[in-house]
């Protein structure tokens, strides 16, 4: 499996702020995930691939949903991140998940899986329809390929009576677009996995209100990137005092304050294939 490396663009970095981060995320989002990866089908027993690990969250959502007599092998970039994955897994006393360090375009391709899933990772490849091709190939017919990204667009809609937010919501939008990452990854999803000979997949969308802190901190994870692209960073004012400047804004407004739409998209892969 070879296209492009993206990890070295990859835009929000690998702080142990961010880590924090991710993981403040993870735990918001993880009952979507959980519905969404039961709705799919992954249960006990099932050997799993995550592509874009992070530091594990999702990885360790899917070693519980299998159980002790299943395993998940997560794939992720960033050394970083992969050392905090292993530690958080054996603080969690969880024994069936492991991770390589890797491009996500050099899946593994000498095993088969049960199922392949990722979140936020589909959004920062350069060609994502290629890494879902070539992982389709080593998930076994009839397996599961279950994606969860993001749609920015109505994010940045309901931002807009909000000034402070609406200025953050077009910087963080641009930086990620001129970084190479796709905002609309989400929508994208139903087209992309049949462009990759997978069927039409089973899409559904969650919002989720109340991204204040969300905010902030991709902001300031973003916030090198930003400088580097020589952005105008005067509308956010100082970062320190941003997660309350923000919450003022919501407070003084009837705005609601989602975080961009998370669509779940998920296929079968058609039974009548030969397996490789
Ligand atoms: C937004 S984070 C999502 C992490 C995790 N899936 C979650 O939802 O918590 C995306 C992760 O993908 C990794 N990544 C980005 N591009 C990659 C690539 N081409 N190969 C491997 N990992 C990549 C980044 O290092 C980062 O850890």
């Amino acid at each position: 499996m070879g296209t492009d490396s993206s990890a070295s663009h990859y835009p929000l970095g690998s702080t142990d702020a961010e880590h924090e981060r991710l993981i403040r995320q993870a735990a918001w989002v993880a009952p979507y995930t959980e519905r969404f990866f039961r709705e799919a089908g992954i249960g006990p027993g099932q050997r799993v691939l995550d592509l874009g690990s992070g530091v594990g969250d999702v990885a360790m959502l899917a070693a519980r949903l299998v159980g002790p007599s299943g395993e998940v092998l997560g794939v992720e970039g960033d050394s970083r991140s992969v050392v905090r994955a292993r530690a958080r897994v054996a603080e969690a006393g969880l024994h069936n998940v492991s991770f390589i360090q890797s491009d996500v375009c050099q899946v593994p391709d000498n095993q088969l899986f049960d199922a392949a899933v990722g979140r936020y990772i589909l959004m920062f490849l350069p060609d994502p329809v290629a890494v879902l091709r070539a992982l389709s190939q080593v998930v076994r017919p009839g397996g599961v390929v279950a994606f969860q990204e993001s749609s920015f667009a109505s994010f940045l809609r309901l931002s807009a009576p909000l000034p402070l937010w609406a200025a953050g919501a077009s910087l963080m939008i641009e930086t990620f677009q001129r970084s190479g990452a796709n905002t609309e990854m989400g929508p994208a999803l139903y087209q992309i996995f049949q462009e990759a000979g997978l069927p039409a997949p089973t899409v559904h969308v969650d919002t989720l209100l109340g991204a204040d802190q969300w905010m902030a901190g991709v902001l300031r994870s973003l916030h090198w990137q930003m400088r580097k692209f020589n952005l105008a960073l005067e509308p956010l004012g100082a970062l320190d005092t941003l997660p309350q400047r923000l919450q003022a804004e919501v407070a003084a407004s009837n705005a609601v304050t989602p975080l961009p739409l998370i669509f779940g998209a998920w296929a079968r892969r058609p039974t009548d294939v030969a397996s490789r």
